[in-house]
């Protein structure tokens, strides 16, 4: 079998719920041809396509929990699109998601700003390097200045904005963008539901100020401003998270998608070198390997299967490849290897670095895992983030006792939720962290479906985490409203009630050292 030489790129959408991802992604599809569709892109409740079935939870709320990937290909590039859980309610995986890709679009809605969540999502970005796009979705209808948005990107996240297409008309009143790349207007026409490819249409600067007069000499102005501020668009700038390049786009009426794709394949980084733990790296180029990103169990009630995400770092994947589990050294057939999920399940023969493949029967594998052919590797484990909600668990019905115990264990490891202990609370009611409390609940339905050991959750008044060195402990554990546990990694966990409580703690004892976690926190 020849390699598939076309360029990769793979990416994810950063961005509050209702920002338009979903619509987005489908407008990508639309436009793109598509490859290969994971289950759950489309996870809104009566929209088209696929909704993953593998859980009831999931499906009676309308919404995917699961994370997959979409791949098209654009002007013979193939462009994987790993799918950030689009809920309101957070999880671990979707900061995992971005230990997948080389690069993300923070998404952002033209009449609302930043919000919390896509800030969130853009600091797991910052700490893994990440290239970050901007779009500025549903400008077809009224919303913010373009330089308030502008202002807010660059005070709140720290990147200089350098937009490549500035909005001619306010939002609301959109007759398309003037493109600073080459001085073009590119007109924009309103189709009914936005439901057919890209009504864009190219126009000299002429043609534009003859047909939207005013609106086209106020945008060039606003360009001209851009060019005196120095807001235009730098590669090295880019790669190193210095500036984001931001268009206008409206999902919905399908303007600025094509634009997107251009630019994505023109900048955003093709995958490259992987670090190992041991400082070395792994190129593309080099013998397969890969590495788990996101673990999912309970597919399909039946089978009780496994199924293992895993990233392709570097070589060619071949169905049927014997590999190497770099934990524990043994040997993980891939006869099953597939890359749609949910209802229909296509087995996939080949996959190059950047693609997103899916491992089935993956009992061994764990979040943050490597598997290799040829040479040795081994890739960082992925960071454990910053728990906000924490709850203690307790087997409803003790007979079922044993099950509730292998179940917490699994599904500590599976990465669904992080367990703590401390001797304090003992075995019988551990503490559940989380990122976002959905995680409970799914915690809650797996160990009812999968261990028939239905639990009781109680919420603790806990609102963060820092860590804790392990000679301050005792220290810590006894100030008044804080409590010390452990995660399985052995790091210790001093839990606070609120900010107050830590900055009070802090204040009063400056030689404790109490270190935030990644992101969130
Ligand atoms: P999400 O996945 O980020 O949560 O957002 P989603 O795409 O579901 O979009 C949220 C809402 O915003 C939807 O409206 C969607 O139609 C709308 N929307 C998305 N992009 C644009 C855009 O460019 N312009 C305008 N005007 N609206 C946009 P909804 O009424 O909440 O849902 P629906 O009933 O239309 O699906």
């Amino acid at each position: 079998m020849t390699a598939d030489p076309r360029p990769r790129r793979t990416f994810a959408v950063i961005s509050h719920p209702d920002a338009g991802k979903s619509t987005l992604t489908e407008a990508l599809a639309l436009h793109a041809a598509v490859i290969q569709e994971a289950g759950a892109v489309h996870g809104k409740a009566g929209r088209k396509g696929t909704v993953s079935d593998w859980m009831e939870m999931e499906r009676a709320r309308g919404i995917s929990i699961t994370s997959a990937a979409l791949q098209f290909e654009h002007r013979g590039t193939v462009v994987n699109l790993v799918d950030t859980p689009g809920h309101a309610d957070f999880s671990e995986d979707t900061y995992r998601v971005l230990s997948a890709v080389d690069s993300a679009v923070m998404l952002v809605d033209a009449a609302k700003g930043l919000e919390p969540q896509t800030l969130k999502l853009f600091r797991v970005c910052a700490q893994r390097g990440l290239p970050v796009l901007t779009v500025v979705n549903k400008w077809d209808r009224p919303g913010l200045d373009p330089f308030e948005l502008l202002d807010q990107v660059e005070q709140q996240i720290g990147l200089k904005p350098t937009p490549l297409t500035w909005p001619v008309g306010a939002a609301g009143d959109f007759h398309g963008v003037l493109d600073r790349r080459d001085g073009h207007f590119v007109r924009f026409t309103r189709t009914a539901g936005g439901a057919t490819r890209a009504p864009e249409e190219h126009l000299t600067p002429e043609q534009a100020e003859a047909a939207v007069g005013d609106d086209w000499v106020e945008a060039l102005e606003g360009h001209e401003l851009l060019s005196a501020d120095d807001a235009d668009h730098d590669q090295a700038s880019y790669l190193a998270g210095r500036t984001t390049p931001v268009i206008f786009a409206s999902a919905l009426q399908n303007f600025g998608v094509g634009q997107l794709l251009d630019l994505l394949l023109d900048v955003a980084p093709a995958p490259g070198p992987t670090p190992a733990v041991d400082g070395g790296v792994r190129e593309p180029g080099d013998d397969f390997s890969a590495f788990v990103f996101k673990v999912q169990s309970g597919l399909d009630a039946q089978h009780r299967d496994r199924l293992a995400y895993a990233r392709v770092c570097s070589g060619r994947f071949e169905r049927g490849m014997v590999v190497t589990h770099a934990a524990t050294g043994r040997p993980f057939a891939t006869k099953y290897a597939q890359t749609v999920f949910g209802r229909d399940r296509t087995v996939v023969e080949t996959a190059e670095p950047g693609d997103v493949i899916g491992l089935v029967n993956a009992a061994a594998l764990k979040v943050g895992d490597t598997v290799y052919a040829g040479k040795p590797v081994r890739y960082p484990p992925i960071t454990s983030f910053a728990p906000e909600h924490f709850a203690t668990a307790t087997v409803a019905d003790t007979g079922r006792w044993k099950s509730f115990r292998r179940g917490i264990e699994q599904l500590d490891e599976e990465g669904v939720v992080q367990v703590l202990r401390s001797e304090w609370r003992g075995e019988q009611a551990p503490v559940l962290a989380a990122v976002g409390p959905m995680q409970f609940e799914v915690v809650a339905a797996r160990l009812e479906s999968e261990f028939r050991a239905p639990v009781r959750l109680e919420r603790l008044g806990y609102e963060l985490a820092r860590t804790v060195r392990p000679d301050q402990a005792e220290e810590v554990a006894g100030l008044r409203g804080v409590e010390v546990l452990a995660r399985r990694d052995g790091t210790l966990l001093a839990l606070f009630p609120d900010e107050w409580r830590l900055r009070f703690v802090q204040r009063d004892h400056p030689h404790l050292e109490l270190t935030a976690l990644p992101a969130g926190g």
